[in-house]
């Protein structure tokens, strides 16, 4: 079987089976191959905007003797999306990024159960704007690999009544949440000591926001 780094194991395990995916944004399709290994009863669409990461991800299909399995195409996030795919995965971009491809296509996520996204920051931006298109978290997860500290998120249909810009579904105390938390309150201490006094609902705000993390971090 495939060996995948720790984020890609993450993010497959928020996959289930029977369902027909998109993965944008596959690259070396390395997470593709795997699913194709370890799920059951799954189609998969593995696509990128540039071809040379398909190349490289049709070269490593056909090391795996997958290539009758995994299609491959040549997309611009979901602007082409079959109305049979279940399931979109994105992973490894930008928040920004997924939620403009998300954002900008909205229109073409009716028959779509399942989002599961992984990125690398503007994780509250994550939370707001794919929960204002219809979906819920379902789970999430952080994680550190390579020293970087990755959310994996599953949305699924259905509506959120109140967004958690903030804590989200994360209220475990672990490794990564304590590593993630403390940097969030040290940050917004090198801002706060940055903002003019006038901007004071913001520097309210973000004095809010470290006094919540203390308390999680102290319970
Ligand atoms: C850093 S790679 C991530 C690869 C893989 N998903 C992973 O997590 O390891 C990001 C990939 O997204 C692709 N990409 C960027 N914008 C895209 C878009 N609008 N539609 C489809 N793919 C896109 C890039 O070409 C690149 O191959």
């Amino acid at each position: 079987m495939i060996k995948l780094s720790k984020r890609l194991q993450v993010v497959a395990s928020f996959i289930p089976d029977n369902t027909s995916i998109i993965d944008v944004g596959c690259d070396h399709a390395l997470l593709d191959i795997y699913l194709m290994q370890t799920k059951k009863n799954i189609e998969i669409l593995a696509t990128d905007i540039n071809p040379n990461p398909l190349e490289i991800a049709s070269l490593n299909i056909k090391k795996y003797h997958l290539e009758t399995k995994i299609k491959l195409k040549l997309m611009d996030g979901i602007k082409d999306l079959d109305k049979n795919i279940k399931t979109i995965i994105m992973a490894g971009m930008g928040g920004i990024l997924m939620t403009n491809i998300l954002v900008s296509s909205k229109e073409n996520l009716k028959n779509v159960q399942t989002i599961i996204l992984t990125p690398n920051n503007d994780f509250p931006l994550v939370r707001e704007k794919i929960t204002k298109l219809g979906f819920k978290i379902e789970k999430e997860t952080l994680i550190i690999d390579n020293k970087k500290t990755y959310l994996v998120l599953k949305f699924i249909k259905g509506k959120q009544r109140k967004i958690n810009y903030f804590f989200g579904t994360l209220n475990n105390k672990t490794l990564e949440t304590i590593y993630y938390y403390t940097n969030i309150i040290n940050t917004n201490k090198k801002i706060l000591k940055k903002i003019p006094n006038k901007y004071f609902l913001k520097k309210l705000k973000l004095a809010k926001e470290n006094k919540k993390i203390k308390r999680f971090l102290n319970n």
